[in-house]
């Protein structure tokens, strides 16, 4: 797709589909001798031609200019135009926007427009053009994404031009950079999208790696790459890590990426990233039921959307200096997988009792996340789809957010919020603490079944955090895939969503 932004209306002027927006003046009012078409507002027009075209409409009678309601005329040049319904613009989100666009914009590829231009002034309700065109950007790219590679027949690849009208030249080197640190973002989004999306039996440890490492050295310049090979991870004492790994047909791989802003200094912020990359969980010897382990390959989400967090941030120059750590493996069954029952050390010592063979997440993220503290950043966050309990508690639309420090998780929840992404903290008390120590090792890496899960799964991998660095665990178990309810992601396959959080958490120093 080609982002065109016009300031001057030529490129509107010659689309084959022109988007507009209406609202509602208020609140329909309750007296029936109100006119209607009163209700209406298209002020905003900057094209006047096209309002008194529209005024002079038949079919303007019934149009309310409710949410997403859509009026269809033919404009005097033979193009297209669709006018869509915003409901009040006092209640109009930045949501909403990401929202309504997203829907009209498969209706005009579903029409198979080519030329398509929105008339970005009728969108800025209650805020200025540069955020109204990233929102627009944003949710076109995240709409525009598929992931066709192993069907034989493509989509078909017609080359569709979004027009960006804006009718103002005044800002237009602001509104360029936007457009292009939007498309890095979203580029991101789509990167990491295809690595969830990927099949597990094309995409295992040893090949994510590799992906990874051609992405970094393609399009990520000045980036340090570091991949732990077996023998590596042997030598690091990564116990907890291994012991997932050894029913696998494959090695496992510790990704190390490191970013240094240019103009770092000794006070420059430093943040670690570790995500959980299991390319496929069976469950291991506690085999999954043939029900719930089909959708398995996403469980390597959390280091795509670390990876995804990570290649955003320096594309966009963030001032912060970024450490990311990926754990890769599947976590499969052959002779020598682990049993349970079985009693692992871990890379700082601790000794763990294996009773579920299914919590491996917190397995890999322990080693990872010990790892990550010897680097000696001021902060770490990590992602995982770590519970499927997270999924009972905050459903699949909520990410949970837990931690050791409240300053820490309230920025993370801010950035979440600032994106109009779900976050809810969850507690981690003394108690579940307690829940996971072993009769026989130092901990267990499960608690009492069917109580707070994701906590006791937080609780766990805060053992594993040393010097007192904060830091904040992000279950993404929920909201990794299918969310049906945003039109700006699939209904199924990745989501993407949380790049965003974590790139603005990030940018934002
Ligand atoms: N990858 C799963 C968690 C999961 C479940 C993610 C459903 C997405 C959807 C994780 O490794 C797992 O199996 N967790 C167990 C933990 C339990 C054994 C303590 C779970 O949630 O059942
Ligand atoms: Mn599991
Ligand atoms: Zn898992």
């Amino acid at each position: 797709m080609n982002i065109q932004l016009d300031t001057t209306g030529d490129l509107f002027l010659s689309s084959d589909l022109k988007i507009l927006t209406a609202y509602q003046k208020s609140t329909p009012s309750k007296d029936k001798k109100a006119k209607d078409e009163t209700q209406v507002s298209v002020d905003h027009w900057q094209d006047k031609g096209l309002v008194e075209e529209f005024e002079g409409l038949k079919s303007r009678k019934n149009f309310k200019a409710a949410k997403d309601e859509m009026l269809a005329f033919s404009g005097a040049l033979g193009e297209t135009v669709w006018v869509v319904g915003l409901g009040e613009k006092s209640k109009y989100t930045s949501e909403d926007l990401r929202k309504s666009v997203a829907k009209v914009w498969k209706s005009a590829k579903a029409s198979k427009f080519e030329n398509i231009s929105f008339d970005v002034h009728g969108l800025n309700a209650h805020r200025d053009e540069v955020e109204t065109i990233r929102l627009i950007t944003e949710s076109v790219l995240m709409t525009d994404y598929t992931f066709d590679k192993h069907k034989s027949k493509k989509s078909e690849a017609t080359q569709t031009n979004l027009v960006l009208s804006h009718f103002d030249k005044k800002h237009k080197l602001k509104l360029d950079k936007v457009i292009s640190s939007t498309k890095n973002i979203c580029d991101s989004i789509s990167t990491m999208k295809d690595f969830i999306n990927e099949a597990p039996n094309h995409l295992h440890s040893e090949e994510y790696a590799k992906r990874i490492e051609a992405d970094v050295k393609k399009h990520l310049k000045g980036v340090k790459v570091k991949i732990l090979n077996k023998a590596q991870i042997e030598k690091e004492k990564m116990g907890l890590f291994l012991s997932v790994n050894a029913g696998s047909a494959y090695e496992p791989r510790l990704v190390h990426l490191s970013y240094t802003p240019a103009k770092a200094t000794t006070k420059t912020k430093h943040i670690a990233l570790v995500g959980k990359g299991i390319t496929f969980d069976t469950g291991g010897y506690c085999i999954k039921p043939g029900t719930s382990m089909a959708g398995m390959k996403n469980d390597m989400g959390g280091s795509a959307t670390m990876y995804g967090a990570f290649r955003a941030a320096v594309l966009e120059k963030a001032p912060v200096k970024i450490t990311c750590i990926l754990a890769l493996t599947d976590n499969a069954i052959n002779s020598l997988a682990t049993f349970p029952d079985a009693v692992v050390t871990g890379r700082n010592g601790k000794t763990v009792e294996i009773l579920n063979t299914d919590a491996e997440g917190r397995l890999i993220l322990a080693d990872a996340l010990d790892y990550a503290c010897d680097q000696n950043p001021d902060y770490i966050i990590d992602a995982a789809t770590l519970t499927g309990a997270c999924l009972v508690a905050l459903g699949n639309q909520v990410c949970a957010i837990l931690g050791n420090d409240q300053k820490w998780m309230d920025e993370v929840l801010s950035a979440a919020k600032a994106q109009d992404e779900y976050m809810w903290q969850l507690p981690i008390i003394n108690e579940w603490r307690q829940d996971i120590k072993s009769k026989v090792a130092d901990i267990k890496n499960i608690g009492t079944p069917m109580r707070a899960g994701t906590a006791i799964g937080a609780a766990f991998l805060e053992e594993f955090i040393k010097n007192d660095i904060k830091w904040a665990h992000l279950d993404i178990a929920g909201v990794v895939d299918s969310q049906s309810h945003l039109p700006y992601c699939s209904a199924h396959g990745a989501s993407g969503l949380i790049v965003r959080t974590l790139t603005h958490l990030l940018v934002n120093g």
